[in-house]
């Protein structure tokens, strides 16, 4: 190991994914510096409050303690919501230092000012975790599938609305399991960007951006919500062998390109129906490699966080 180099980490925000992004550095510390060659230092962390279980001067509720710092080389923004988080970032990136983040709806909203910068200032700017949590869709887009013209993708990108289909499935009320949802720290700050298919949205947008090479605001994509699917729509669906699901969806069709996300009945034959819980899949076609489906956890603390240190590795293995 590179003893001389030490990785220094910046983390924004503290609460369910900033959090877990801490515990996966601690936790798998010895096996993530032996693949980087070199040791990681969490140094400083930004929280509104005070968090006692921290040391002293480990927390700051001070942005420019992070930012005026030379030595930090990596921030992890963890704030969520566009601002603050968006300025934060584009300082970093501005200041030489790399970014990674699990912000879609910063990301979704200034994708094209945050590349720029990123770019500009020759740094990175990664957020695997953005999209679908756990999953490596993003990856997978820009890297091994990038020979192909996508010609679909149909994604469940939000764990929270999935999570209450299944349980309203299963004979649960909405409100019991949006409520069950927001303990198991799936929900956003404010449910309704969940539920009113506001977060699918800003993946999609990101989704859209990577595949199709055309950047599409998650305004311009028609959107509709869980909010009014009730257990009766459930039922009928269920005595047509089909299930609802909440569908972000993009298809190119003679040169043209259809999105949209809104509740949709799904065959129980398509692989997408059998994807329960705060499970996130994303189905899509490639020109070259035909149909392709990925399926994994896509909220939580954990899962977010393995895709957020997953993007640390990489961006670490080239300091
Ligand atoms: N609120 C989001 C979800 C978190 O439920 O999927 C992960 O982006």
């Amino acid at each position: 190991m590179n003893k001389e180099k030490v990785v220094k980490i910046a983390i924004l925000g503290m609460g369910t994914v900033g959090g877990g992004t801490y515990k996966i550095l601690k936790d798998n510390r010895n096996i993530i510096e032996n693949r980087i060659c070199k040791k990681i230092d969490v140094v400083k962390a930004l929280n509104r409050s005070p968090r006692p279980e921290y040391a002293e001067d480990f927390i700051t509720d001070n942005i420019d303690d992070i930012l005026d710092n030379e030595e930090i080389d990596i921030v992890v923004e963890c704030l969520g919501g566009i601002e603050p988080a968006t300025t934060y970032m584009i300082k970093a990136l501005e200041r030489g230092k790399h970014v990674v983040t699990a912000n879609k709806a910063a990301v979704a909203a200034n994708y094209k000012k945050l590349m720029e910068t990123s770019d500009k200032h020759g740094v990175k700017l990664l957020f695997e975790a953005a999209v679908a949590g756990g999953i490596p869709v993003l990856t997978a887009i820009n890297n091994p599938l990038q020979a192909n013209n996508f010609i679909e993708i149909m994604g469940i990108l939000n764990g929270t609305t999935n999570y209450i289909l299944t349980k309203m499935q299963e004979g649960q009320s909405y409100e019991e399991a949006l409520k069950d949802a927001q303990k198991k720290g799936f929900a956003e700050a404010d449910p309704t960007a969940d539920v009113e298919g506001i977060d699918a949205v800003n993946k999609l947008s990101i989704l859209i951006t990577l595949m199709f090479d055309k950047y599409v605001a998650p305004e311009e994509i028609e959107r509709v919500g869980i909010s009014k699917v009730t257990i009766e729509d459930i039922l009928d669906a269920k005595s047509a062998s089909e299930t609802i699901k909440l569908i972000g969806r993009a298809t190119l069709r003679d040169g043209k390109l259809s999105y949209s996300v809104k509740p949709e009945r799904i065959s129980l034959s398509h692989p997408l129906s059998g994807v329960d819980n705060e499970f996130n899949a994303v189905y899509l076609r490639g020109d070259m490699v035909g149909e392709l489906m990925f399926y994994g956890k896509g909220a939580g603390a954990l899962p977010t966080g393995s895709a957020i240190v997953g993007d640390i590795i990489s961006i670490a293995k080239t300091l």
